[in-house]
């Protein structure tokens, strides 16, 4: 478990790779009196992310990398980090799988929030392959990240009832809602607030 020091707040990051709602609602939970986290920093490994907009918004200033060398972007993205003295990560759609060296370095203080009640549908393209099944009940979940991909250890689920004539976009959008509350929650959890 992470621990939180005292009324000081935990610095962290938020990697996106898109659109950045799950960043949007981490911003407005981390600027509430109580909450146990600031941003201080929003990293993406795409240029054209719709999400930075909010570090512009929300004044937070934020970092693009190019990832077309993983392994050159990621020692940049660790030394950014270490100069901001980043306390904790949170993926919130980046699009991009860790290296375990990555992992490695900040073990225990990655979290992922992931579109489907794992350890069910890992990967890509959950809503489609929930739906393609014939599943109920999809959802979303809130991990910690280690070297297997959407594997670590859950801190929070929310299911979301897939209804007759569910669509991969109607799920999405139903189960992105959910995302916005849980994660949230989850962080509380690991500070144990
Ligand atoms: C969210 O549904 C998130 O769970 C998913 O991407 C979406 C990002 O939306 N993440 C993954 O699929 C990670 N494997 P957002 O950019 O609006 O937060």
């Amino acid at each position: 478990m992470v621990q939180s020091t005292g009324p000081k707040k935990i610095k962290c990051s938020v990697f996106i790779s898109g659109t950045g709602s799950n960043l949007k609602s981490l911003i407005e939970f981390s600027i509430k009196k109580n909450s146990p986290i600031s941003i201080e920093l929003i990293i993406s490994d795409n240029l054209n992310a719709k999400g930075l907009k909010f570090g512009k918004i929300f004044k937070i200033s934020n970092k693009v990398f190019n990832y077309k060398n993983k392994l050159i972007a990621e020692k940049k993205i660790i030394s950014e980090i270490k100069n901001k003295k980043i306390e904790l990560i949170c993926l919130a759609g980046f699009m991009r799988i860790l290296s375990k060296n990555f992992i490695k370095k900040f073990k225990g203080k990655i979290l992922n929030i992931h579109p489907s009640l794992l350890p069910k549908y890992k990967g890509l393209n959950t809503h489609q392959r929930a739906i393609s099944n014939s599943e109920k009940y999809s959802g979303c979940t809130v991990h910690f990240v280690n070297s297997q991909l959407d594997s670590g250890k859950i801190i929070l689920q929310k299911k979301v009832k897939i209804n007759k004539g569910e669509t991969a976009a109607s799920l999405a959008k139903k189960i992105l809602i959910q995302e916005h509350k849980l994660y949230p929650k989850a962080i509380s959890k690991v500070f144990n607030l």
